[in-house]
């Protein structure tokens, strides 16, 4: 099974930006973490960042027949981008929605997903948490549904 794990702007800053929100743990100490665990699952798990939207669309289209299943923690992203969605659908790979915070608790802006409705799950709110949360959703569904 090879899982990507995607992470969308600003979320290379993790353990310098707004700490009080996001944690003080670093992406590098998550995606090495979440690495771990999906090894010792079996699992392959490959991690890409980017601040730009387009980079991040040519990375899932390049998924496409090469990988069962997303973890994406788009950013701001998730909350403006149709081309992610569009992306995302196009490919037909199933994915999981995370975030650190728990984004129906703040802004207004920041309660709509335009993820979120195609997504297997959405897992918001467990800080560093979530990635370990929506990992062990996105097998639980692969296993059901590759059965
Ligand atoms: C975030 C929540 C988004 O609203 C925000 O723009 C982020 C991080 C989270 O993980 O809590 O960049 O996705």
């Amino acid at each position: 099974m090879h899982l990507l794990l995607i992470n969308g702007p600003n979320l290379n800053l993790l353990g310098l930006r707004e700490p009080s929100i996001y944690g003080s743990e670093t992406l590098e100490a998550i995606e090495s973490r979440l690495k771990q665990k999906a090894k010792m699952e079996g699992v392959l798990l490959e991690s890409f960042q980017s601040n730009s939207e387009g980079v991040l669309v040519d990375r899932i289209q390049q998924a496409l027949g090469k990988v069962d299943g997303f973890l994406i923690n788009a950013g701001a992203y998730t909350h403006t981008s149709v081309a992610l969605r569009d992306a995302l659908l196009s490919t037909g790979i199933p994915y999981v929605e995370l975030h650190l915070s728990n984004t129906f608790a703040r802004e207004e802006f920041r309660q709509k997903s335009l993820l979120a409705d195609c997504a297997i799950g959405i897992v918001s709110g467990f800080g560093g948490m979530s990635y370990e949360l929506a990992l062990e959703g996105m097998l639980g569904y692969l296993m059901n549904t590759q059965k």
